[in-house]
C-alpha cells in the first residue's frame, strides 16, 4: 500500500497548473458513446478514475486511443456488454454510461456503482427520470438493467439538482423520439462542458447552466472534440494548502467564475486573492479569520471544497462552522484530524471547529479522496512529520500531486510500505 510521508511547517510558493477537470471528464468520456465516429479529448488528467472509465468503455467495445493527456474515443462499434463489477464498484461515475447505452443500444447492465463512503448515493432520481422516458428496469443479482426500444422525450422534475442525474437525462435524451425537459436541473459548469460537447457532435441541447435543460432527439450524433475545462476543486485545494502553509501561490489555468464561491469564502477568512492573466494569485494573510460554510449545489460552496476548508480552519483562532447538505456522510475526516490535535465536534451534518494552537504529525488515513487533500493540507501545517494512508483515494483525482506540491516547496515524498 502506498503512502504519504509529509513534513510540516514550510511555505508554499512559486506556480502550478491546474488540469482538466475530473468530473468534467467522467461525463465527456461516456458521452462519447452517443458518437458514431471517433471524438477527442485534450488536456485530460491522468488519474485512476480516468484510467477505470476507459476500462469501461473497452468493455462496451470502444477503441481507445491515449497519448500523455490527449484521448481518442471511437463508439462506432459499441457491443452490449455488462459492466464490470471490479470498475463499477470502485467509481460511482461508471453509472453514466446508463443514460448513452440506453439511447445507443437499447439497453445496459451495470452493477450498482460504489465510489467512496461518503453516502448511500441512490440512483433513484437517474432511474426515475429514464423511466419517464419509456426505459424498463430490472434490479436483480446486485445490477440494474435497463432496457428502451427507443427512448421518448419527458418532462422530467428532479427532487434534487443531482449532478449526475442531469447528466445521465441530458446524454439519453440527446437521441430520444421528441423533446425531453429536465427542470431542477444540476447547474455545475461540467453541466455547461458536457451541452457543449454534444452539441459539437450534433446533439440539440440548450440551458444547460440553468435550473432548466432542453434537449431536442435527434437521429445520429458524429464525432466532436474538447479541451476539457480546468478542475476548479484541484485549484480550490491548492488555494488552501497556500493559505495553510502561510504562502503565496500562482495557479495557471483556472476559470475565477467556477470558484466563486470558493474565492468569496477564502476572502472572508482573509485570504489575498488577485485574477491575473489567465489565472490566480492568492497570498496568504498574517492571520485569518474563522468561516462558516454551508455546502449547496452549484453556485454554492461546493461539498467538494468542505474537507479541505475544515482542516484550514483547525488552526484559526475562534470558532467555525462547517455545514454539509449535500453526502449524509462527509465528516469521515473529522476523525483524523483531530489525531494531529484538532477540535472539532460534530452535530449531525453540522461540525464545529475550534482554532488550536498546533497541530502535531501523526499517522492519519484517508476515507475520500477530498479527505485525502485535506489530510495533507493538515500535515502541511502540523509540527512534524505525518503518514496519510490510503493514497489511492487522492490518485483518483488529483494528478501528480505530490510532484506539484514538492514543486511549490512542500516536503512531501510517495512511500509504499
Ligand atoms: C458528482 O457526484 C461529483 N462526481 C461529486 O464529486 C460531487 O461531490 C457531487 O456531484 C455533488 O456536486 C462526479 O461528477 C463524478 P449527485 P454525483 O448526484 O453525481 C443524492 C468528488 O469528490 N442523490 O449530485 O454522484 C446523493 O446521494 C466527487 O470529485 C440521490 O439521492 O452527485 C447525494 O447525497 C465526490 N438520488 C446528492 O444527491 C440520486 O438519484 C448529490 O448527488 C442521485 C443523487
Amino acid at each position: 500500500m502506498e503512502k504519504y510521508v509529509v513534513v510540516g511547517g514550510r511555505p508554499l510558493s512559486g506556480k502550478v497548473r491546474i488540469g482538466g477537470s475530473k468530473n468534467s471528464v467522467l461525463t465527456l468520456l461516456p458521452a462519447c458513446l452517443l458518437a458514431e465516429d471517433a471524438c477527442n479529448l485534450y488536456d485530460v488528467p491522468n488519474l485512476s478514475d480516468v484510467e477505470n472509465m476507459l476500462q469501461v468503455l473497452s468493455t462496451l467495445g470502444a477503441a481507445i486511443k491515449k497519448n500523455q493527456n490527449s484521448l481518442t474515443v471511437d463508439a462506432g462499434r459499441l457491443q452490449f456488454e455488462t459492466v464490470p463489477d471490479r470498475l463499477a464498484r470502485s467509481m460511482r461515475a461508471s453509472n453514466l454510461v446508463l443514460g448513452p447505452l440506453l439511447a445507443r443500444l437499447g439497453h445496459v447492465r451495470i452493477p450498482y456503482p460504489g465510489g467512496c463512503l461518503i453516502g448511500s448515493r441512490p440512483m433513484d432520481q437517474h432511474i426515475r427520470g429514464l423511466r419517464l422516458m419509456g426505459a424498463e428496469f430490472t434490479d436483480r443479482y446486485g445490477c440494474i438493467e435497463a432496457r428502451a426500444k427507443k427512448l421518448k422525450g419527458a418532462e422530467i422534475c428532479l427532487d434534487f439538482p443531482s449532478v449526475g442525474a442531469t447528466e445521465n437525462l441530458i446524454m439519453a435524451a440527446t437521441l430520444a423520439q421528441g423533446t425531453t425537459i429536465i427542470h431542477n436541473a444540476a447547474r455545475e459548469p461540467e453541466i455547461v462542458e458536457l451541452q457543449n460537447f454534444l452539441n459539437a457532435m450534433g446533439a440539440k441541447v440548450k440551458g444547460a447552466g440553468s435550473n432548466t435543460v432542453r434537449i431536442e432527439g435527434v437521429d445520429r450524433l458524429g464525432g466532436a472534440e474538447q479541451v476539457v475545462t480546468p478542475d476548479r476543486i484541484e485549484a480550490g485545494t491548492y488555494m488552501v494548502m497556500a493559505l495553510a502553509t502561510k504562502g503565496q501561490i500562482f495557479l495557471e489555468n483556472v476559470i475565477p467564475e467556477h470558484l466563486e464561491a470558493v474565492t468569496a469564502k477564502l476572502r472572508e477568512a482573509g485570504a489575498r486573492i488577485q485574477e491575473e492573466n489567465g489565472g490566480l494569485w492568492i497570498g496568504s494573510p498574517r492571520r485569518l479569520k474563522p468561516v462558516d460554510l454551508k455546502t449547496m449545489p452549484y453556485p454554492g460552496f461546493p461539498t467538494d471544497m468542505q474537507a479541505q476548508v475544515m482542516a484550514l480552519m483547525t488552526l484559526v483562532k475562534g470558532t467555525s462552522i462547517a455545514t454539509e447538505t449535500i453526502f449524509e456522510n462527509r465528516f469521515q475526516h473529522v476523525a483524523e484530524l483531530c489525531r494531529m490535535g484538532a477540535n472539532i465536534r460534530l452535530e449531525g451534518r453540522t461540525a464545529i471547529v475550534q482554532g488550536v494552537e498546533s497541530l502535531s504529525g501523526a499517522y492519519v488515513e484517508a476515507t475520500d479522496l477530498r479527505a485525502g487533500a485535506a489530510l495533507v493540507t493538515a500535515a502541511l501545517m502540523a509540527e512534524g512529520a505525518s503518514i496519510i494512508g490510503n493514497i489511492h483515494y487522492i490518485d483518483r483525482g488529483y494528478d501528480q500531486f505530490e510532484q506539484k506540491l514538492a514543486n511549490l516547496g512542500a516536503q512531501i515524498m510517495r512511500i509504499t510500505s
